[in-house]
């Protein structure tokens, strides 16, 4: 994994967003080989938890808009999650994609490409302790950020595991963007702020005070431009491939 150090260099994070999301279906096996092809440093995801307790890397709660079956992914076991397609609404060369698990991704993504995990619903508190064990069992805690915009979420995964790594997810511009780390009361390791709503004075406040800064969803290269300069130190993008090339010129 890219160490912090690049923060210093100026040379933000390539994080690619469900994926390569902008060309492939998102958060599908195809979506992170794409990244991982096009020179991404890093993968940010979803996850949800089934029926039977596994941890399914999907964006919404159902599976209706990127699979071609429908209902809630905690209502169905893997067995019959695994039954949709979650390729062909997206292009039909991408055609028998499945719904991944979270372990499943590990296998694919090397230990070096940090891998964003955002928690979307923690389930009564379940999705936690299963993140936590797989991050144990696939020795996976120092290269995963875990990000949510359910911070109580985040300081509960800290409370019960000092070594993961937390990442704030949020949309607002604060008046105080380390402020809102400091409140957890507990290490927070990254500002996952919405792209627009972050100024450069904030970035250099937070990266000062120890904070990355990753800002989401960037994707034309005139904003990853904006965002470079500002100092950002990663940026979560649908175009691995296109901010790749922008620092590579
Ligand atoms: O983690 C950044 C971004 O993914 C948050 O929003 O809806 O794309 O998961 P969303
Ligand atoms: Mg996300």
């Amino acid at each position: 994994m890219k160490s912090p150090s690049s923060m210093n260099t100026r040379t933000p994070l390539i994080i690619a967003h469900r994926g390569s999301a902008g060309e492939a279906p998102e958060n599908t096996m195809a979506a992170f080989e794409l990244a991982l092809r096009q020179g991404c440093d890093a993968i940010e995801l979803d996850i949800h938890l089934s029926k039977d307790g596994e941890l399914i890397v999907c964006h919404d709660r159902t599976i209706d808009r990127t699979t071609d079956g429908s209902g809630a992914i905690r209502e169905m076991t893997v067995t019959e999650l695994k039954q949709f397609d979650a390729g062909r609404w997206f292009h039909e060369k991408y055609a028998g994609e499945r719904i991944p698990l979270l372990k499943e991704v590990f296998d694919l993504v090397p230990q070096d490409i940090m891998i964003n995990v955002e928690i979307k619903e923690t389930y009564e508190g379940q999705i936690e302790e299963r993140l936590l064990q797989l991050l144990r069992d696939s020795n996976r805690l120092a290269q995963v950020v875990v990000s949510s915009f359910d911070h109580k979420s985040l300081r509960r995964l800290k409370h019960i595991e000092p070594e993961v790594k937390i990442g704030l997810l949020y949309t607002m511009n604060a008046m105080d963007h380390n402020e809102l780390a400091d409140l957890l009361g507990v290490p927070v390791y990254a500002l996952h702020p919405y792209g627009k709503l972050i100024d450069q004075e904030d970035i250099l406040r937070a990266t000062n005070h120890g904070l990355q800064v990753y800002p989401w969803t960037i994707n034309t290269k005139d904003a990853m431009q904006q965002a470079i300069d500002k100092g950002v130190s990663g940026i979560i993008t649908d175009f691995p491939g296109v901010l790749k090339q922008l620092l590579s010129s």
